[in-house]
């Protein structure tokens, strides 16, 4: 059982002038499948050093995966990809690639998602885009490479297998 974050990034949803769809379908998406255990969920304004400290609580608290969901675009308050950076200690940015990449062959208004992906301790984070639509497409991409990477990140024994792509 994989333990799971999903972190809502947006200040009018924070508010409750929106009502928050993105973080409630992402968790509906891994909680179909039993593997995922959704053990955090909030919704939070897009404020850098709130987003930052709400990332470093939730590694602390050894989750294996943190999605957000939002604040990656251009707007001027959109700032989820640099708290990001400033809490993980190791980039992957193969995972940004190829959901930036995938993306692009649904809409070209990907390629103004700024999403980061990286490592801090034992903990995957990961950044979706706010659209609920885009959430689900970004799943799709990655949930079926998502074990073998968390493999990988805790050691596990079978995490030098070789993996088939699926
Ligand atoms: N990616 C996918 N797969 N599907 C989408 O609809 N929307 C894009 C992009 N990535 C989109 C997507 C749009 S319109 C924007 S502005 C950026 O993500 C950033 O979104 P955010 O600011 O809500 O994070």
């Amino acid at each position: 059982m994989r333990r799971v974050g999903i972190l809502t990034v947006s200040d009018r949803a924070a508010a409750g002038t929106y009502a928050d769809e993105s973080g409630p379908l992402a968790a509906a998406i891994l909680g179909e499948q039993t593997a995922w255990r959704v053990e955090r969920q909030a919704v939070i304004p897009d404020d850098l050093e709130t987003i930052a400290r709400t990332l470093r609580d939730w590694c602390e608290a050894n989750l294996d995966l943190i999605l957000t969901t939002g604040g990656t675009g251009f707007a001027p308050r959109d700032v989820t990809p640099e708290a990001t950076r400033a809490v993980i200690e190791r980039d992957a940015p193969g995972i940004a690639e190829a959901l930036r990449a995938e993306s692009l062959k649904v809409t070209r208004h990907a390629m103004l998602s700024r999403a980061v992906a990286g490592l801090r301790g034992g903990t995957l984070i990961i950044n979706l885009p706010g659209n609920p639509k885009a959430v689900g497409e970004n799943l799709a991409v990655l949930l079926p490479v998502l074990p073998h990477a968390l493999d990988l990140l805790t050691g596990r024994p079978d995490s030098g297998q070789v993996h088939r792509d699926v």
